[in-house]
């Protein structure tokens, strides 16, 4: 089989990936880059972001406090050295941005518009209205266009990591459009394919998030960091889990349950200041809460029969309202006019007139594949970043807004670190990564086109792990309803041996595709479930009924899920603190 070399690969053209591409054309134009991406760059899920992207600016701000804010909000798991380079480098990548073409809102007077996000004691979420990611992918992939020596292979599915001499020197990808498999080299790879929400039934997440980067390496030996945090989203709607963006309560927008009561005020967030009220400039209560307490909240309402029945496509439903109706029309169009177009378009209701049904959903994985703080992962020649790594600056829970900044801050930093890498590892080898790449074609077409049908669906295995996860690994979590997940999937990855495919044609075989991805979410669930089992504890997104408490003694750790042939293997390691001990969680007070 034909190689085709390059000097550095990406794999994943969203915003992480198409900022390393660039990244690696600032460091050095003359580098070859190929970025692998199985949907047009422009269909990434980045596209879907809406409520903006964090980072200092305003004179009443600081690197200190938006630290502060971070490892606070991840209840003191993010390594302090990784966030303290995140918001140092943030603000210039945000202004990088602005040259780049990306229209961030602006003040009267011209300078950059920030507005506030949960979690976060002052306001510093950059913005364009409520279609942030849009237009930052945008600017992202029209800058890439001006290095000439970035190949794109748009629509190539990445199959495999192939290695050789202990290093990750290539992939193996579908060609979906003929349905051929080639192998590409790279002296160093970088992983950028984002997150794993569709191993959850309702989700944010686009069908394309299937967690690919995370499978590819954890198939590959790299530990995945971290994976018992998975956030909800306070605020999706319900049916589809269409995000209603936290700028909504960033602007204002209250939370009420069936009684009309703003319940987060029952919840230790604070008390329902008036969020306009020019004496408490700092919105830091209630609305503005961290997103796995306001999460943690609605299930409290649930409990108490607080919540309103809603009837939907998917059968009834729990919900409270998100009420934005005192903002009036002409905010709702000018701050979070894409608002108004979803709850129209996907509830049918017209958020100036009426309040909108919210749920939460499954929106972010803080954990994902391990790395150090410059992309590298334990195996030589693979970086990753964006939301399929774990830095981790995260910790049991990311902020609002923090992770359009990430993928920049960390899709600029590993690519700087595949370029050194790169340069001190200039072989790779040809016929060894050819050859791998001709065996994982014999595979695919042994596994799939060649086997007889066995008796089981991916649509069955899908729902079974969807509902396993949601039951058993969702917002509050047992030992008894982990194990029963744990049990579930290690069958699930049993019977998916038997999952056929009844369509055998080359070109687009999104049935192929589909059967590929549920192979890799499989490993991302395993991954979440055995990681939560194992975690004693309640911290942050994961909230264990049975040991309630964060215990700091045993668990101020990362964990790391190593894929085995069984069951994977949990060790621990160490949270870098470098200059904020570890603190009880506050939120509701007054600066
Ligand atoms: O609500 C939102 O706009 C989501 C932002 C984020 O996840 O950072």
């Amino acid at each position: 089989m034909d190689l085709q070399s390059h000097d550095i690969l990406i794999v994943g053209g969203g915003g992480a990936g198409l900022r390393a591409a660039i990244a690696i054309g600032e460091e050095n134009p003359r580098l070859s880059v190929g970025v692998i991406s199985k949907v047009y760059p422009m269909r990434s899920h980045t596209v879907s972001a809406e409520g903006g992207a964090a980072a200092v600016i305003k004179p009443n701000d600081s690197l200190d406090d938006h630290a502060k804010d971070t490892i606070a909000g991840g209840d003191w798991l993010p390594d302090q050295d990784a966030v303290w380079a995140f918001v140092s480098e943030a603000p210039k990548e945000m202004v990088l941005l602005e040259h780049w073409g990306c229209p961030w809102n602006r003040e009267p007077d011209g300078s950059v518009a920030v507005r506030p996000f949960g979690g976060m004691q002052n306001e510093r979420t950059w913005f364009a209205a409520d279609k942030t990611g849009f237009h930052m992918l945008h600017a992202l992939f029209q800058t890439s266009l001006k290095y000439n020596n970035v190949t794109r292979y748009d629509e190539w599915f990445a199959l495999k990591l192939l290695q050789d001499d202990g290093r990750v020197q290539g992939v193996a990808a579908l060609e979906l459009r003929t349905g051929a498999i080639r192998a590409l080299g790279g002296k160093a790879t970088i992983l950028c394919t984002g997150g794993a929400g569709r191993i959850f039934p309702f989700t944010t997440n686009a069908a394309i998030k299937s967690g690919d980067g995370m499978a590819l390496a954890y198939r590959a030996g790299v530990p995945m960091k971290d994976m018992e945090f998975v956030q909800y989203h306070p605020t999706g709607l319900p049916g589809t889990g269409i995000l209603i963006t936290e700028a909504a309560r960033g602007e204002g927008g209250i939370l009420v349950n069936k009684d009309g009561y703003r319940y987060l005020q029952d919840y230790n967030l604070g008390q329902p200041l008036d969020v306009h009220d020019p004496k408490h400039p700092q919105k830091k209560t209630m609305e503005l809460g961290p997103r796995d307490r306001l999460s943690q909240a609605f299930m409290k309402e649930l409990d108490k029969g607080k919540t309103v029945k809603l009837e939907t496509a998917a059968g009834v439903v729990d919900v409270v309202h998100l009420d934005v109706r005192h903002l009036g029309e002409k905010k709702i169009m000018k701050k979070i006019p894409f608002v108004r177009e979803l709850a129209k378009n996907y509830a049918g209701i017209d958020p100036v007139h009426q309040p909108i049904p919210v749920r939460p959903v499954v929106h972010y994985m803080m954990g994902g594949v391990s790395t150090d703080i410059d992309g590298a992962t334990s195996v030589p020649g693979l970086f990753a970043a964006g939301e399929c790594a774990c830095v981790s600056i995260n910790g049991a829970n990311r902020l609002g807004s923090n992770s359009l900044t990430e993928l920049l801050v960390f899709g600029a930093r590993s690519a700087r670190s595949a370029v050194k890498f790169a340069a001190d590892h200039p072989n790779i080898n040809a016929a060894a990564l050819s050859g791998q790449a001709a065996d994982e074609q014999r595979a695919i077409v042994q596994r799939w086109f060649q086997g007889g049908g066995g008796k089981e669906t991916l649509a069955g295995i899908r729902l079974e792990m969807n509902t396993t996860m949601e039951t058993g690994c969702g917002i509050y979590r047992t030992e008894a309803s982990l194990q029963t997940t744990c049990n579930k999937l290690r069958e699930l990855k049993e019977r998916f041996k038997q999952v056929s495919i009844s369509d055998k044609s080359n070109s687009f075989n999104t049935e192929l595709t589909t059967a590929i991805e549920l192979g890799y979410l499989l490993d991302a669930a395993e991954a979440v479930a055995f990681s939560a089992l194992a975690r004693k504890e309640s911290r942050g997104s994961h909230q264990r009924v049975d040991f309630p408490a964060r215990n700091d003694q045993e668990y101020l750790r990362h964990s790391l899920a190593f894929r085995t042939d069984g069951d994977p293997r949990i060790e621990y390691k160490d949270v870098v603190i470098t200059k904020w001990p570890p603190a009880e969680r506050v939120y509701g007070q007054t600066k």
